[in-house]
């Protein structure tokens, strides 16, 4: 078809050129044969002068004859001999009588008065003809002139010739220029097709990636489109979990992380559940109930023993028990190396830029070797197939994969950090920075929340271990094992579950100021954290002592109320900053409060989620400061808390949640008179505004949810999977063929 076309226009260019060739080619012969004409008359009368000159006033007989001698050329075919006056004096038989001498002459004074000889090429009912007239001189004296007629059928005869055989060129050339044409794009495509085929299964030529590249971005764009289509635009539990087995054939998943997601704790009046204050916990509870399967983690709760089964075993969440927690026991002291000592005291600050100094103790770090390995033997025992999906949770574990890969080869595993990667020269302090990196790489895939920090991992890979990253599809090459490392922005689930019969916001606002002994038309501000340095909870309250200073209009009406979960006390850092914050919040409190109001309300203790979502729903701005963060859920979650669409998020520029949630006021948290002025622009935002912003960001999470996060890890997982397989098979019918069984 598309041959079909080129080869119509190919025809046409060349018929227009076939019909412009002929018509310079006509138009030039025919100036030539005039010319030629017109010599040949000069020189026919020149050569019959004498007689002419001689028979000139003589009988009209003899000029006749003379005539006569004249047209015995072949292609004269009449002459004639005027008077100077233009009487006719003497003409042969064939001359045309309507072209008498003095019409003649007169024509050759109009048109080219002096001139010795002139012509013209008439057209008669027999043809064309050539009309020339020279004029005879005797002695000075004008004689007259004579007037020669040449026949120019001849001519025409010659450009019927030359036409025809213009055609018959014309055709034969597009016939030629049409077969080689197909002849061409058939080897062409031949050529083509294979070198896609080839492309599009992995071999791609150089010159066919750009176009491989876009052609498989286009393949995901549609079938992502069709599985919106098919399930209605957002991701959901349903979607999540028809992920997982049409793409993975899974019926369940493994998940390894050292937070538990339901805490049992003895209470006076018997066991509590608690749900610990964790952004992962946040973001994987809700894939894990879609999902189903078993979350390995550490048993940390006061009554967690007394709650599992003879396998260590408890189903969960309460009520609905649709998955299991299976607890791993850990002693004192191997917590307090592991956990307390390797990661938090030297992973944590390692990661974050907060410039605190990171303590690297290698008795720690052997309590993280061991625990690494008790937990991915406690995984090992968990699955149910000798190729489990596996996903692998932060910086507790960054040993665990290998050790899993080395017991189950076939595995699929998934590695989140959940903490940003510094950079390489960053990593390059941590003495064991190898065994970090390769415990990493025995994942399937590894995943951070930004490209920056997959570039990170990836230059420190460059830089400490025997590999090659193939930078075109991020992934790491270490023999014939490839790791993935790619970007996915974790998200909260939606819509959130905590909100199911949560107070109305008029209702939260009255409650939560009430609680509070504010003033019911408060302004009031909202701070959830763990107690941690990174948090930048010092600077928030800065901010908020900034602000009443530079308005004074707000002393006594806005408090900002901060949720302080308690974290990670046994570690001297974290202790202090304790008193730190509670110190700062009595100064400031000390410097503005007038009566009964204060400006900030610390509430170090526990908080559990349904409490936190009641303090969203009643604040008019929510104050995320981290110095440094991988995402910080706290800020997608105040987005979800508001279904009014009011409310304003101040954000850290420093978290990862800053590159989705771009409607918010981003501000540098250091920065204390910047953020004093996003909080005075928070409070002062009209209601339009407002809901523009919150609109946006909430549809953005409402999209980009925890389902669709995990969603996407398990679509590239089994991406992965199919083309190991596919390899497999390669690999091994040419094992085979060589070895010359198949
Ligand atoms: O930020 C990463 C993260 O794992 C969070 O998910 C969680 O809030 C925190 O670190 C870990 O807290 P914890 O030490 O209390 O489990």
């Amino acid at each position: 078809m598309r041959a079909g076309r080129f080869i119509f226009v190919l025809v046409a260019g060349l018929a227009l050129l076939a019909i412009a060739g002929y018509f310079g080619l006509t138009q030039t012969t025919r100036s030539w044969f005039e010319r030629d004409l017109e010599l040949r008359s000069t020189l026919a009368v020149a050569s019959a002068r004498q007689g002419l000159m001689a028979n000139w006033g003589a009988a009209s007989t003899r000029l006749s004859e003379t005539l006569t001698d004249i047209t015995r050329d072949e292609r004269i075919m009449a002459a004639a001999a005027c008077s100077s006056t233009g009487e006719l004096l003497a003409s042969t038989d064939a001359y045309p009588t309507q072209f008498s001498c003095r019409s003649v002459l007169e024509r050759m004074q109009e048109e080219s008065p002096g001139s010795p000889t002139w012509s013209m090429t008439p057209e008669l009912p027999s043809g064309p003809i050539h009309l020339s007239v020279t004029r005879l001189d005797g002695a000075g004296d004008p004689l007259g002139a004579i007037v020669l007629v040449h026949d120019l059928s001849f001519v025409s005869r010659r450009e019927a010739t030359t036409r025809n055989l213009l055609t018959l060129a014309f055709f034969v050339m597009a016939l030629a220029a049409s077969l080689f044409t197909l002849l061409a794009v058939r080897f062409a495509w031949r050529g083509w097709t294979s070198d896609l085929q080839r492309a599009l299964t992995g071999a791609a030529p150089r010159e066919f990636q750009p176009l491989v590249r876009d052609v498989r971005e286009l393949a995901k764009r549609l079938a992502m489109e069709h599985e919106r289509e098919a399930w209605g635009g957002l991701w959901s539990p349903d979607r999540l979990r028809a992920t997982l087995t049409q793409h993975l054939q899974g019926e369940r998943v493994v998940i390894l992380a050292n937070r538990e997601p339901y805490i049992h704790e003895k209470r006076p009046d018997g066991v509590a559940v608690l749900h610990p204050a964790s952004g992962l916990v946040t973001a994987l509870e809700p894939v894990m109930r879609a999902c189903s399967g078993v979350w390995v983690a550490h048993g940390s709760g006061t009554a967690d023993r007394e709650t599992v089964d003879e396998h260590d075993r408890v189903r969960v969440p309460p009520g609905e028990e649709s998955y299991s927690v299976r607890r791993v026991w850990l002693s004192e002291e191997e917590e307090n190396g592991y956990y307390y000592g390797f990661a938090n005291e030297g992973l944590w600050p390692l990661c974050h830029v907060a410039h605190t100094r990171p303590v690297f103790r290698s008795e720690d770090y052997e309590h993280y070797v061991r625990v690494n390995q008790k937990f991915a033997d406690a995984v090992c025992q968990e699955v149910d197939s000798d190729d489990p999906i596996v996903m692998v949770q932060d910086y507790h574990f960054a040993l665990a994969p290998n050790m899993i890969r080395s017991r189950l080869p076939r595995a699929t595993i998934i590695s989140f950090w959940h903490i940003p990667w510094p950079n390489a020269e960053r990593i390059g302090i941590c003495p064991w920075r190898e065994e970090l990196l390769s415990g990493l790489l025995g994942s399937s895939i590894v995943g951070f929340h930004t490209q920056q920090h997959c570039n990170n991992f990836l230059d420190s890979v460059d830089a400490f271990m025997e590999s090659r990253i193939d930078r075109e599809s991020n992934a790491v090459v270490q023999g014939a094992r490839r790791t993935l490392v790619r970007p996915y922005p974790i998200s909260i689930e939606w819509p959130v579950h905590w909100l199911d019969g949560a107070p109305s916001v008029s209702e939260a606002r009255a409650g939560v100021r009430a609680e509070l002994g504010l003033a019911k038309d408060a302004l009031l501000g909202v701070g959830i954290d763990r107690l941690d340095y990174t948090k930048g909870i010092e600077e928030r309250l800065s901010a908020v002592d900034t602000l009443l200073a530079r308005h004074p209009d707000l002393r006594g009406k806005f408090s900002f109320v901060q949720l302080a979960a308690p974290s990670r006390t046994k570690i001297p850092m974290y202790r202090e900053l304790n008193e730190r914050v509670e110190a700062l919040a009595s100064e400031i409190n000390a410097k503005w409060s007038q009566g009964s109001y204060r400006p900030i309300i610390l509430l170090r203790s526990h908080h559990e989620p349904a409490a936190v979502f009641r303090y969203y729903r009643a604040a008019d701005l929510c104050y995320v400061s981290s110095l440094h963060d991988g995402m910080n859920l706290v800020a997608k979650e105040f987005v979800a808390a508001r279904d009014d669409e009011r409310g304003v998020l101040v954000l850290s520029q420093f978290t990862g949640a800053a590159r989705d949630l771009t409607e918010a006021l981003i501000v540098n948290p250091y920065d204390l008179r910047q953020a004093s002025d996003a909080l005075a622009a928070a409070l002062d935002m009209p209601v339009e505004e407002q809901r523009e912003r919150m609109r946006s960001m909430r549809r953005l999470v409402s999209e980009f949810n925890v389902y669709r996060w995990a969603g996407k890890m398990l679509a590239d997982a089994a991406e992965l999977r199919r083309k190991e397989r596919l390899v497999g098979r390669f690999s091994s019918s040419a094992v085979l063929s060589r070895r010359g069984i198949a």
